[in-house]
């Protein structure tokens, strides 16, 4: 990290330049507020003790000055504050520092076949550095395949336990993907299924979804995966006004059976407040009557149709078919997953899911990336 060379108080913001160049400006609000001290941040565990409420309304610097590397500012109510060259430009509201903030998703398409993110399980259970390496995969192009789970009954619940923690719902800790009489969920038959995203009838949706193969001799049952990030982008740039409209109305979601009856709404693509995909919500079968004003339900259609046609192209499908003992494990609001019909009358297949939250699987990414796990 470059270090600091100068700090000036100018109206409002105390201006910092660093050795190499970069400039950043701070408010004085902001500043004060985030004073790293051990009076304003509990020392043990870096909880904020200061309350925003109790700084007066004019705060300001008396002085501002780079010493011994951090910038030092004496306050108006008395308080002096350092701050780290680092930790400056790692939270300044420069867009570049705030671009170095964001992850950037790597899109991909059926071409990724060759070049799959992959683990294998025995790895991972005995290697930090393996599980590691898989979940760093996996957050960059959220989706990834392990190979070599033993196929035993419920294994997929220790393999979502092992990454964070299995939520469980009205389907229980893990359900069985495989053709019954009298389903309560197309999943539940041979028939083919459009990609989606699992389950947005649900407040939150899962935000994980891992689905363990135990048998698979049925012909058809082969596997698609889809990109959502990347054909949203697709359309933002083909349908700007599309776009906007996907991620401004909410589309409503609705599942029921005899145990339960649930219902949420949300927008096909969630974009976070930078205008950044976050996630995207697109399921037929359990998709509501869109509950609009009157001018925008044509408008909406044709987005929403348009999004679904980018969806289906062949080049962004990706392709496979799960062997026994292969775990796919999807962050179900942005790798949209569907699959072939099969034919249950001449073999078997059957998959174990669970659910996750992406928060547990951030965490644990963080913890081996900081070597405590
Ligand atoms: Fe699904
Ligand atoms: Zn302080």
């Amino acid at each position: 990290m470059s270090k600091l060379c100068d700090a000036a108080i100018g109206p409002g913001r105390v201006s910092v330049t660093w050795a190499d160049g970069r400039r950043a400006d701070f408010p004085f609000i902001w500043l004060r507020d985030n004073c790293l001290c051990a009076e304003c941040r509990h020392p043990a565990n870096g909880q904020r003790l200061l309350d925003t409420l109790d700084l007066p309304d004019d705060i300001a610097p008396c002085r501002a000055a780079v010493e011994a590397g951090d910038l030092a500012v004496g306050w108006s109510d008395g308080h002096g504050s350092a701050y780290g060259a680092e930790w400056l430009w790692d939270h300044a509201p420069t867009p570049e520092a705030r671009a170095a903030r964001r992850a950037t998703p790597r899109f991909w398409g059926a071409g990724i076949a060759n070049d799959l993110p992959r683990g294998d399980w025995e790895e991972i259970s005995r290697s930090p550095a393996a599980e590691r390496r898989y979940l760093a995969r996996y957050r960059e192009f959220g989706f990834g395949l392990i190979d070599k789970v033993p196929t035993r009954d419920g294994m997929v619940v220790e393999v979502g336990n092992r990454f964070g923690h299995v939520r469980v719902t009205n389907y229980g800790a893990f359900f069985d993907v495989r053709s019954v009489p009298d389903p309560n969920n197309l999943a539940y038959t041979a028939v083919a299924l459009g990609v989606h995203t699992d389950n947005p009838y649900r407040d939150p949706e899962p935000g994980v979804q891992l689905l363990h193969c135990l048998e698979s001799d049925a012909p058809g049952g082969e596997s698609i995966l889809v990109d959502g990030f990347r054909a949203a982008e697709d359309l933002r740039r083909s349908e700007p006004e599309g776009f906007a409209r996907l991620a401004r109305r909410r589309q409503s979601f609705r599942f029921r059976d005899r145990e339960a009856e649930l219902s949420a709404r949300t927008p096909v693509i969630e974009i976070d407040d930078d205008g950044a995909v976050m996630a995207i919500h697109f399921n037929n079968r359990s998709a509501a009557p869109l509950d609009a004003p009157l001018e925008e339900i044509e408008p909406w259609y044709r987005a929403y149709r348009q999004f679904a046609r980018l969806l289906r192209r062949p080049e962004n499908e990706l392709r496979l078919r799960l062997a026994p003992g292969q775990l796919l494990m999807m962050q179900n609001d942005r790798a949209l997953h569907g699959r072939e019909a099969f034919d249950p009358n001449l073999g078997r297949r059957h998959l174990q899911g669970c659910y996750l939250d992406k928060d547990g699987i951030a965490s644990r990414l963080a913890l081996l990336s900081r070597g405590a796990a």
